[in-house]
């Protein structure tokens, strides 16, 4: 190769984990949040072992990403997907060293039964516990997160809305580092069953768009209903966190707990429950 040719980046096949991670994701940031809501809102003194159970945890991003903050902190995954906890053990470890990945777990499994792992925290993000659907579901749901949570355990959870996604919405956003847009996609929402498809897109630059390549068929539960079923559930204290606005009308990064939420056209909360 001359010298003189600019260097080009070989194109690696598409890989849809890669683009998952890469654009709706932020997991090294959501692992420092939930540590940080942990230490606020604990009682007593904080579990010497802190452990993480990431319930829809997909590639696990996330568990990766905890047990990197601490000498002692341990994660645990559980998801259906057997091909998405593969991914997520090749490529999410490469960073880690041997201590942190030996203190790594998946469990290829259902996150309504129970799989013995007591943990102090278990999280639900990126809306996963929307593919529940029955009220009743997701008590018993909520309901065995609270029996097999270690005592003063914390329940995380997020949830979405805001009127400009209760109909046909996209969002369209840009991978500058990565090369690539994706759009996140409101295809569908019914005012009557609160049932809501969504779908993410990708378009590598150079390339044909990719329609589809996630689809989700969720119920959109709002904070109220999410609050009654967690206190039916046994949660007795549900808080609310929520990023501040710069004076632009944007995110500045500081997430705080929060009392209510007004005049969003969209918005995206955490909950945590104890
Ligand atoms: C939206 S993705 C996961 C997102 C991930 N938690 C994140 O933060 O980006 C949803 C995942 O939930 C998994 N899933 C759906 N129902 C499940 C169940 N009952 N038990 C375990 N995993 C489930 C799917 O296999 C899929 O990997």
């Amino acid at each position: 190769m001359s010298r003189n040719h600019p260097r080009v980046k070989a194109k690696t096949p598409f890989d849809k984990y890669f683009m998952y991670t890469h654009s709706v994701q932020g997991a090294e940031h959501d692992a420092e949040l939930l540590w940080k809501m942990t230490k606020k809102v604990w009682s007593g003194p904080l579990p010497a072992k802190p452990i993480l159970q990431e319930d829809f945890c997909a590639t696990a991003a996330l568990c990766y990403e905890w047990v990197k903050l601490g000498n002692n902190h341990q994660a645990v995954g559980v998801d259906l997907d057997a091909d998405a906890l593969a991914w997520g053990a090749t490529h999410h470890s490469e960073s880690l060293t041997t201590s942190q990945t030996g203190r790594v777990h998946m469990i290829h499994g259902d996150v309504l039964h129970n799989h013995k792992v007591y943990p102090h925290v278990i999280c639900a993000l990126n809306f996963s516990y929307f593919f529940i659907k029955e009220r009743s579901v997701l008590k018993q749901y909520f309901t065995a997160c609270r029996k097999t949570l270690a005592k003063n355990g914390l329940l995380i959870l997020d949830a979405f809305g805001g009127p400009d996604y209760l109909m046909s919405h996209i969002d369209r956003r840009r991978n500058t580092e990565e090369s690539f847009t994706y759009w996140w996609e409101v295809e569908t929402f019914d005012a009557i069953s609160h049932q809501i498809k969504c779908h993410l897109h990708f378009k590598r630059d150079g390339e044909a768009r990719r329609d589809r390549v996630f689809s989700y068929d969720w119920r959109l539960w709002s904070p109220p209903e999410i609050i009654d079923v967690l206190r039916e559930s046994g949660f007795k204290n549900v808080q609310f966190w929520a990023e501040g606005l710069n004076r632009m009308g944007r995110g500045n990064g500081i997430f705080k707990p929060i009392k209510s939420e007004k005049e969003c056209s969209t918005w995206i909360i955490y909950l945590v429950a104890k």
